[in-house]
């Protein structure tokens, strides 16, 4: 009998995709086989991009690396993984403060499956102190965010925030 394929589920809102969002699905291939990058569509957070911006970037960033499969989902996510076929949840945990709510959504999904484990990765020191929304406040307001996101995140940055644009002209 072949050996069977080892699914995680990366999920998040990717409002929009950053460098640590991608260093977390690449080094989670180490562990996983294959890797859904799944894209949350009913998120409380008012987003800047739709839920197919959102996607059709992150499958842009991974066009080349068939094992990262880009998918929106939505409701929870202990069923939405259930019917993937996944074992675990990967998360990266950036700093102390994410702890808590790492750990209460752990603790929530596994009540909730308690088949499914969550998979921790520590961020790599170079992304510590970014997320979505930091990039897209520097965006909006003119200042550099190329090295930091994805080619086809800072595209679409570029197409939604005047300023920014401008930076990309003058560069
Ligand atoms: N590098 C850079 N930034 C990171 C990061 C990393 N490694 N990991 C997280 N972040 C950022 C995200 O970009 C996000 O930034 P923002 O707040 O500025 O948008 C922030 O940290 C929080 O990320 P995360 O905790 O992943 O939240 P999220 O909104 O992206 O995703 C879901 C939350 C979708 C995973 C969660 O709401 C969910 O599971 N929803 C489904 C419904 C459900 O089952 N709920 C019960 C769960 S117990």
């Amino acid at each position: 009998m072949g050996k069977e394929e080892r699914i995680a589920i990366y999920p998040g809102t990717f409002d929009p995709l950053t460098n640590g969002h991608a260093s977390i699905v690449r080094r989670g291939l180490q562990l996983f086989d294959k890797v859904i990058l799944a894209v949350a569509s009913d998120t409380p957070k008012t987003t800047l991009f739709s839920l197919d911006e959102r996607v059709s970037m992150a499958k842009e960033a991974f066009k080349n690396e068939p094992e990262i499969c880009i998918e929106p989902f939505r409701g929870l996510l202990v069923d939405y993984a259930r019917e993937r076929g996944a074992c675990a949840l990967l998360r990266g945990l950036r700093a102390v403060s994410d702890f808590e709510y790492e750990f209460q959504s752990a603790l929530m999904n596994r009540r909730l499956n308690a088949d499914l484990e969550t998979v921790f990765l520590m961020s790599d020191y170079r992304w510590l102190y970014i997320s979505s929304t930091v990039i897209r406040t520097v965006a909006e307001l003119g200042g550099e965010v190329e090295g930091l996101v994805p080619e086809p995140v800072v595209r679409r940055l570029r197409e939604k925030y005047p300023k920014f644009a401008e930076k990309g002209i003058n560069a």
